[in-house]
């Protein structure tokens, strides 16, 4: 299901913006231009992954070598400090682990954002009538 969540200019650049689609929480985040979305609950222990901090990524080759890459935008969970890259999900410190991710398309000045048919599933627990 496509979802129209707004036009860009409403999701300021370099900031998290926290929807409801249906019952799923999701980080609507414009960065550089691009526009991601994550799922709102952290995949560690269920903590509101949108609400933590949002940065480029920290990427050495030496120790006391240190870049700050602004291309590839990092969220880390306010709980206990787990990131994930946002483009791929994936978590800095293993990329087996990750958090959802929805794919998303600019058209027309709008931003679209596809929620799988499993996403409720796996997002949210389920209701009684579902189960
Ligand atoms: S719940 Fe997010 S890092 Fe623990």
């Amino acid at each position: 299901m496509t979802t129209d969540v707004g036009p860009v200019e409403s999701f300021p650049d370099g900031q998290v913006s926290i929807i409801t689609l249906g019952r799923i929480e999701v980080g609507i985040i414009r960065w550089s231009g691009k526009v991601y979305a994550v799922s709102g609950i952290c995949t560690h222990q269920g903590g509101p992954l949108c609400r933590g901090v949002l940065s480029g990524r920290l990427a050495g080759t030496a120790p006391g070598d240190m870049t700050l890459e602004d291309a590839a935008p990092v969220i880390a969970c306010p709980w206990h400090g787990w990131e994930f890259d946002v483009c791929t999900g994936e978590a800095i410190w293993d990329p087996a682990v990750r958090v959802r991710t929805f794919p998303v398309k600019i058209v027309a000045d709008r931003v679209l954002v596809e929620i799988g048919a499993g996403s409720r599933r796996w997002l949210a627990s389920p209701r009684a009538d579902e189960t």
